[in-house]
């Protein structure tokens, strides 16, 4: 396979990561959570940047110019709510638990794909891509060990409702913070900086 390939399943699956975030962060606050509802804005920001980041790498790398398609649904809120009102969802203490295991699967899942990805741009001689898609690796596997540090101190209360609850103004500074973080990365001109 060539790098524009490989780059292109990249992007690809950085595109429906995208779809899964907006989807956790409907959820969320479908479920009144706005500490996880941030956490998924955050993640759903940040990860945009990054994707537009690879596209720009991908045209200029290759000879290729990068076409978005429409993704595929991820089907999480179908699967978790389908066209329920919020009266008749039941059990939301289940719904949240699918919701981390979903996330936690999908960031696993990402992750090998573009660790086996990077390899093999390794293998063809492409140091520069290997490099790039590396750092990608590196981006998720962090995202992957904050879900599962959480995941843990789900577990250790039994997915309390009070306590989550009780969280979420707490995980919402996080990660507002960490949003406006994002964008004061982009640095400041000379012009338009009163606007
Ligand atoms: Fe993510």
């Amino acid at each position: 396979m060539k790098t524009f390939d490989l780059l292109m399943d990249v992007s690809d699956r950085m595109k429906q990561a995208l779809d899964f975030h907006r989807e956790q962060y409907d959820l969320m606050n479908f479920l009144s959570l706005s500490g996880y509802s941030a956490w998924h804005e955050f993640h759903l920001s940040e990860e945009s940047s990054s994707k537009n980041k690879l596209k720009a790498f991908i045209s200029t790398h290759t000879d290729y110019i990068v076409s978005d398609e429409p993704t595929k649904d991820v089907g999480l809120i179908k699967s978790l709510i389908g066209k329920k009102p919020r009266s008749e969802i039941g059990n939301r203490v289940e719904i949240i638990k699918s919701a981390w295991e979903a996330y936690r699967k999908w960031e696993y899942d990402s992750c090998k794909m573009y660790s086996e990805i990077a390899k093999q741009l390794s293998d063809i001689g492409d140091m520069p891509a290997y490099l790039y898609v590396n750092r990608i690796v590196d981006d998720v596997h962090g995202e992957l060990t904050e879900i599962k540090n959480y995941i843990v101190t789900l577990e250790n209360h039994s997915y309390d409702m009070p306590q989550i609850q009780s969280e979420q103004d707490t995980i919402a500074e996080k990660y507002i913070y960490r949003l406006r973080k994002l964008y004061k990365q982009y640095p400041k001109f000379h012009h338009f900086n009163s606007l």
